[in-house]
């Protein structure tokens, strides 16, 4: 039996809208937020959480960043959108912008990191064909079980997640899977001549931040690199500053054939994404095959470069690692008899839950929104804590005393 929720009856009338004029796609925590200030939300009552989730990862420089919110709304005054029928005058600055912070020659700008997803592989599909010489309409490309990259159908199609794909069939052809993690598998897939592309995330985040063995990704790069497959890296979880580095594969110093950014590259704001690639790749695709009404247009374009120029100077990258070591030894110290595990990497942590009760992990999250803490489990029993990178170390103490508080009430 699951906990009783306890909301307020202004609460309970905002859930109530939800649940009769929205379709049920998602089963969230009970608590209606209406203002974001750097680490916290406060909900339609007044009360203060610490965020740690941070919108999957999407917030990492704080709600309503000033400065983000300030490039948002001179911009929006401005101009918004064109669409890619004509120049704007934004654009240009911000493909130059991105691409030398990143070091590739070129970016495609999309919207949600699926659209970003989908771009990475139409590019791979079409350098497969264009260069590697693959056969017309025969490209593979190779997921790592565990993935997750979106609900779109080809996203749900290279899915291992049953309540992702199961009755939403039929699929995208041309996927393949291998574990995560395992170079010997992978090696065996790549040895097909007409796979095109390994498309993976650096630290797997919906998974419940599994994190690969060091040397994963330099294998991945040394594989690729030998069977004349693009790697692409999804960073759209990890990147940003996320885990302590400013990429999660600059953990490991490796540089990606085709990098996919979202999430965090608005800060929270509007949606943006981004692929990156050099021109051998992004060259293939010419004029009218591929494009996005919303795409670079020149809101994004301003908010995006402001949300990169404040990782560098806030110095989010240091903050992140870190926070991330503080917080996992301050959950260590807990030392909770429900606590399975704690592993992270800068600020995509998580916790795995060991209880009797399988849905443990839910009522923690509940005690937490009860004590200040607003967090989520994925698959069951992992529940991630990822909160801004702004975050200091005394809120990083304060919140994982609440979180002990939570763990003692599993008890009862
Ligand atoms: C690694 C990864 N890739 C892609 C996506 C999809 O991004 P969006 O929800 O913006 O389409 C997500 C979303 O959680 C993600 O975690």
């Amino acid at each position: 039996m699951s906990t009783p929720i306890q909301t307020s009856a202004n609460t309970a009338k905002y859930i109530a809208l939800e649940d009769q004029f929205g379709a049920h796609n998602y089963h969230p925590v009970p608590v209606v937020l209406e203002k974001g200030e750097g680490v916290f939300l406060y909900d339609v009552d007044g009360k203060r959480y610490f965020d740690f989730l941070s919108g999957y990862s999407a917030v990492n420089q704080g709600h309503c960043h000033p400065e983000i919110i300030k490039a948002l709304t001179e911009q929006a005054q401005k101009l918004t959108l064109t669409s890619r029928a004509f120049y704007n005058n934004q654009l240009g600055a911000y493909e130059k912008y991105i691409t030398n912070y990143f070091g590739y020659d070129k970016v495609l700008p999309m919207n949600t990191g699926v659209e970003g997803g989908e771009t990475a592989i139409k590019l791979a599909r079409r350098w497969g064909y264009a260069v590697k010489g693959i056969p017309e309409n025969q490209a593979k490309v190779i997921f790592a079980e565990g993935n997750f990259w979106g609900r779109t159908l080809a996203a749900i199609s290279s899915s291992t997640d049953p309540s992702s794909y199961k009755g939403f069939g039929p699929y995208m052809p041309g996927f393949g899977l291998v574990p995560y993690n395992d170079l010997a598998a992978l090696e065996t897939a790549l040895q097909d001549p007409t796979v095109a592309a390994y498309m993976v995330e650096p630290i797997q985040g919906e998974a419940g931040v599994v994190i690969p063995t060091d040397g994963y990704l330099k294998g991945v790069r040394a594989l690729c690199d030998k069977y004349n497959v693009l790697f692409i890296a999804d960073e759209i979880q990890t990147g940003l500053a996320r885990t302590g580095t400013m990429l999660a594969c600059d953990h490991e110093q490796v540089r990606p054939d085709i990098l996919i950014l979202g999430k965090a590259l608005s800060g929270g704001t509007i949606p943006v994404s981004a692929v990156l690639a050099d021109d051998v790749v992004m060259m293939q695709i010419k004029p009218g095959e591929h494009g996005s009404t919303y795409g670079g247009n020149p809101l994004a374009c301003a908010v995006a470069m402001k949300a990169l120029e404040v990782i560098k100077s806030e110095n989010m990258v240091e903050n992140a690692f870190k926070m991330g070591e503080i917080l996992r030894s301050e959950l260590a110290k807990l030392n909770s008899p429900y606590v399975a595990s704690i592993r992270g990497r800068g600020l995509l942590n998580a916790i795995v839950i060991k209880h009797e009760n399988p849905e443990a992990a839910w009522d923690l999250c509940l005690y937490l929104k009860e004590l200040g803490i607003l967090a989520k489990p994925t698959h069951g029993d992992k529940i991630r804590f990822a909160p801004p990178l702004i975050i200091t170390e005394a809120q990083i103490k304060e919140a994982v005393q609440l979180i002990g508080k939570g763990l003692e009430q599993l008890a009862k």
